[in-house]
């Protein structure tokens, strides 16, 4: 059974099992959190080049975020010690950021959260390293409507499910693995929310979407199997099979009639090649 609640001054900050219908203050926070995540993507394009080290990446997006008076959410989360995630090639999600250079070819997801004024603003896009090859960027052309045609589907009225299922028939008609071990999360005041948003699924299953949910919709398709395997340093999650993987991510809020995207680009560098 699925329970929905109005948050208060005592459960904003506090993970329920019951969906949060959020109102027009955390639409408006949403909004403002959503647009500096969606700028940081923006703004670290020319930033994304062969021989670049991700850690000089990762410290552009902690000052960026600081300079606007914003902090990287993740910064301590569950003890991560960086302010952006990014997922090399095989990489599926939560990437650390180093000092081993970007090559010509790679394939990266940068995923990104700056906590403003107490909201959390969570988008990814992959970026293409120099030259890459015709198989790499389909994956992630592929990624990026399977995100996209999940959007379509939030709305009222609908289900959960049918997010999944659009994502999932998607990806499966290109022969693509969708990853069932990470997932979207509803969001607000709290990082990772109920609900879970798997990005597969049935048409009509799951919880019902109502005006003032806001939560992330990120798949992670792999050009192989859907299979993880955790690197020993407990964070990194690559294909079992080594295949590609790519995934997007954005923020939204379901309104009366649709849904407002809150991490669209300002500069409308949505897909690559940017
Ligand atoms: N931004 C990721 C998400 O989309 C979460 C990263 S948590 C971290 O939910 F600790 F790995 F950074
Ligand atoms: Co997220
Ligand atoms: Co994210």
């Amino acid at each position: 059974m699925t329970t929905y609640l109005t948050p208060t001054a005592e459960t904003q900050n506090v993970r329920t099992s019951a969906i949060k219908l959020h109102g027009p203050e955390g639409f408006a926070g949403m909004r403002k959190a959503g647009r500096l995540a969606a700028e940081i993507l923006d703004a670290i394009v020319p930033l994304v080049v062969p021989g670049a080290k991700t850690s000089d990446i990762d410290d552009f997006i902690r000052q960026m975020m600081l300079d606007a008076g914003a902090v990287p959410a993740t910064l301590g989360y569950h003890g991560y010690a960086y302010s952006c995630c990014i997922s090399l090639n095989n990489v599926i999600c939560h990437g650390m950021p180093g000092d081993k250079p970007l090559k010509d070819g790679d394939i990266v997801n940068i995923d990104v959260t700056p906590l403003v004024d107490g909201w959390h603003g969570d988008t990814s896009r992959m970026y293409l390293v120099g030259d890459v090859p015709v198989k790499a960027r389909r994956l992630v052309d592929v990624t990026y409507d399977c995100l996209m045609l999940g959007i379509e589907q939030a709305k009222p009225g609908n289900h959960l499910g049918d997010i999944g299922h659009a994502i999932q028939s998607y990806a499966e008609r290109h022969r693509y693995g969708v990853v069932r071990d990470f997932c979207g999360h509803g969001l607000g005041r709290v990082f990772h929310d109920a609900p879970e948003v798997i990005h597969v699924g049935r048409p009509g299953t799951g919880p019902e979407l109502r005006p003032g949910m806001i939560f992330t919709i990120e798949p992670m398709i792999n050009a192989g199997k859907p299979t993880v395997k955790m690197l020993e340093d407990g964070w990194t999650a690559v294909t079992r099979d080594r295949s590609l993987s790519a995934q997007f991510e954005h923020s939204i809020g379901i309104t009366e009639d649709g849904c407002e995207i809150f991490t669209l680009s300002p500069k409308g560098l949505h897909r690559p090649p940017y």
